[in-house]
């Protein structure tokens, strides 16, 4: 084993209904930090980690068995395409062509579609310290043009941080956003709020919504409204005065050179000293504070989670892109190569 790398370790998860065995694989760190990967949707079911006594709790959201990943959940841990967020209508014009994507939220196409990476099984292997997921998406999945290629590395290194780097390429052009979907709550996942995690976004501007929560294409100041939080900010405090208290579910536009990636987030949680940190070469992140989870969902150990209870960071383009001129480009051509890295360090705070 190369010194200093966290090898990960194959077991089976289970089989999906179909018959299908899904693979899962554990990556433990020399700081009794355990990330665990299936091939099914990618997903990120645990991370476990330490608080300041050394106490190891889970704290990300999801299920203890494949039959919760296979019913419908919303998107726990899991890989998120082609185009991650919402697409107003599910329509679009690209090179003069008018597409037509499923329209599964609301009036709006969300997280792929009907059955979108999420839902996908992977091709998997391990290179190393790195867990590669491959998924070759069909020409017209989902009604979404070309042949997309897909790769998506997961590592865990000994400085407690878990690297996603997401490549793709296709055969004709295609809008691409891709992110993860974890759910947090430093508390430990099950923890019924999140009042006392404290939430910092190196974002100076956002995207305001419309009634049909798409970005209206106004790139605005944060300044003097509940969307800034360039001051870390205890959500206990804050989440009341977000969108008549429904809390988080907006597209921040983060600093840094876009493709480079830069420190752009934070959650702390200072009574079990847990600490996560984002990097991202995306010029986004959709902050989501669980204002639309269903009541009955059952998660690890049984426990029902709550509304509020949990932060998703996800690092991405903003909603909407495909159509809103004005916004970082989300359309990859052939020839060109999709890159996207993201990376969550845990730790402690000072
Ligand atoms: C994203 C969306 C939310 C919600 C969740 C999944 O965060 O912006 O509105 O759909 O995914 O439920």
């Amino acid at each position: 084993m190369a010194e200093g790398k966290v090898i990960p370790t194959r077991d089976s998860f289970g089989r999906l209904q179909d018959g299908t065995e899904i693979s899962r694989f554990t990556f433990k760190n020399k700081n009794n930090i355990t990330v665990r990967i299936i091939n099914y949707g990618g997903i990120v079911t645990d991370i476990l980690v330490p608080d300041k006594n050394g106490k190891v709790v889970d704290i990300n959201l999801g299920f203890d068995d494949i039959k919760g990943y296979e019913a419908r959940h919303p998107y726990f841990g899991a890989i998120c395409g082609r185009v991650a967020n919402r697409i107003a209508g599910g329509k679009f014009t690209l090179d003069g062509k008018e597409y037509q994507l499923a329209v599964n939220n609301g009036p709006n196409h969300l997280h792929g579609g009907v059955k979108g990476f999420d839902k996908m099984v992977w091709k998997a292997r391990v290179d190393d310290d790195t867990l590669v997921l491959t998924y070759v998406s069909p020409d017209g999945e989902e009604h979404y043009p070309g042949e997309l290629t897909v790769e998506v590395r997961y590592r865990l290194t000994n400085e407690n941080e878990l690297v996603i780097d997401y490549t793709a390429t296709t055969t004709k052009a295609t809008p691409i956003n891709l992110t993860n979907h974890a759910y947090f709550n430093l508390a430990g996942q099950g923890y019924p709020n999140i009042d006392d995690h404290v939430l910092w976004i190196d974002a100076y501007t956002y995207t305001p919504l419309d009634q049909n929560i798409i970005p209206t294409g106004v790139i605005t100041s944060v300044e003097g409204t509940a969307y800034d939080l360039r001051t870390p900010t205890r959500l206990g405090d804050r989440l009341k005065y977000v969108n008549n208290g429904k809390g988080y579910d907006i597209n921040f536009c983060v600093g840094g050179q876009l493709g480079k990636l830069t420190r752009v987030a934070s959650l702390e949680h200072p009574p079990s000293g847990r600490k996560m940190e984002v990097f991202t070469t995306e010029p986004g992140i959709q902050c989501y504070t669980g204002c639309n989870m269903a009541t009955g969902v059952f998660g690890k150990g049984g426990v029902e989670y709550q509304k509020f209870a949990s932060v998703c960071l996800e690092t991405q383009h903003y909603a909407n892109s495909v159509n809103q001129p004005n916004f970082p480009n989300t359309i990859l051509r052939p020839g060109e190569t999709y890159r996207h890295t993201t990376v969550y360090k845990f730790g402690l705070t000072a």
